[in-house]
């Protein structure tokens, strides 16, 4: 059933979940206070960052981060990120700070990076799944900082989306998933970027990428040359060890079958028309996700279109991703066919998310000796 933004909020107060509408650059101080007592009294918060919403609790509470897990439905086994204000609170958070997680602090702090540290005895060891490290990032959203900086402690907040539904970058989408899970939203507008935080692990030498996202891999080598990068999503590369956690393939697993197209454009689209044509042909609804200059080719069949937004603005696109999974999804297609960008810069995550959305489904328009294009 469908819900006007509207109707959506009030069934959500009804069943105990707050909704604050804020100012993203300049947020009311008084919802920025009324949110931290929420955490301070052990309850949980959604709020915009830069990157996706998060689902916060106070980080020093054992019991608060618990019914993170219980909200979400998410495994036990999965750590979260450690929310931060400032240096002060890194010292609290870490047991160690190596001079290279300095000098990345530095440079991409307020922003989308998380640095995975040893952990301080301070981080209750569910925040972490159990393990000697935490996951830390300073956000830069101002509502983020806002609440951070009012409530006086570092806030462990996940993506605030069901386990194994896209990261939400609205409210709305935050609601859809968690609306009676959640006590407040702080409602800030779409989240900027869109695509998560890149995961880097500094503990190992050298820093290697879990999970590639908002800083690109090419920024982070211009300051550090030597971060690497298991790049265990692309097709020609073959199945590595043991992923780490930020790696597990199955992420968003969409009810319609989904088929990630990789190539050029002029290859990939033709062979999403054969496929949509041959699926339609076979009684089954289709939904397509693409750049929008690649979908006119589709205007004459009998599917349902998502444009990603310009083929040759990758910020643009990151920013739609999850909204394009979760509007498909909700149309209720039997399959979803998707081509985007290569997997440069920005387009490195968009390409990791839609990799794992399609659970590795992925069909090669292209042979890569020809083309190392995707
Ligand atoms: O942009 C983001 O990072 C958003 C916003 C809210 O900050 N948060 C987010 O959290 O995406 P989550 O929980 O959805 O993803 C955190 C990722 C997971 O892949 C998790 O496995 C990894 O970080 N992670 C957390 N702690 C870790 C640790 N100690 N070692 C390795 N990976 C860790
Ligand atoms: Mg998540």
């Amino acid at each position: 059933m469908k819900y006007t933004r509207v109707a959506r909020a009030a069934l959500a107060e009804k069943i105990g979940t707050r909704i604050l509408v804020v100012d993203p650059i300049h947020p009311d101080p008084a919802a920025i206070a009324e949110a931290a007592s929420v955490l301070q009294g052990g309850g949980l918060v959604a709020f915009p960052t830069e990157t996706v919403y998060g689902l916060g609790a106070n980080a020093l509470d054992a019991g608060a981060v618990a019914r993170i897990f219980r909200a979400k439905g998410r495994p036990a086994s999965d750590p979260l990120i450690v929310h931060i204000h400032d240096r002060v609170q890194l010292a609290l958070v870490a047991a160690e700070v190596p001079e290279v997680a300095l000098m990345l602090a530095e440079r991409f702090w307020p922003g989308p990076l998380t640095l995975v540290l040893r952990r301080a005895p301070a981080i209750p060891p569910g925040v972490a799944a159990g393990r000697p490290t935490v996951a830390v990032r300073m956000p830069r959203h101002p509502v983020a900082l806002a609440l951070l900086a009012a409530v006086g402690v570092p806030i462990a907040a996940p993506s605030a989306n069901r386990f194994s539904r896209p990261s939400p970058t609205l409210a709305s989408h935050v609601l859809e998933d968690l609306a009676g899970q959640v006590d407040l939203v702080l409602d800030g507008g779409p989240a900027p970027i869109g695509l998560e935080s890149t995961v880097l692990d500094v503990t190992l030498d050298p820093p290697v990428v879990l999970r590639p996202g908002g800083v690109t891999l090419e920024a982070l080598r211009a300051v550090l040359p030597v971060v690497t990068f298991v790049p265990r999503y692309l097709p020609m590369e073959p199945q590595e060890s043991a992923p780490a956690p930020g790696m597990l393939l199955r992420h968003y697993s969409p009810r319609a079958e989904m088929m990630l197209f990789s190539g050029p454009a002029e290859h990939a689209v033709q062979a999403m028309v054969a496929t949509a044509q041959r699926l339609a042909a076979a009684g089954r609804r289709v939904g397509v996700m693409a750049p929008e200059q690649e979908l006119g080719a589709f205007a004459d069949l009998d599917v349902l279109t998502e444009s990603l937004g310009p083929r040759d603005d990758p910020a643009a696109i990151g920013a739609r991703l999850f909204a394009c999974m979760r509007a498909l999804d909700a149309s209720g297609v039997d399959a979803i066919l998707v081509h985007a960008i290569a997997p440069e810069g920005l387009g490195l995550a968009v390409w990791d998310r839609l990799f794992r959305a399609t659970e590795g489904r992925v069909v090669d328009t292209m042979p890569l000796r020809e083309s190392n294009r995707l």
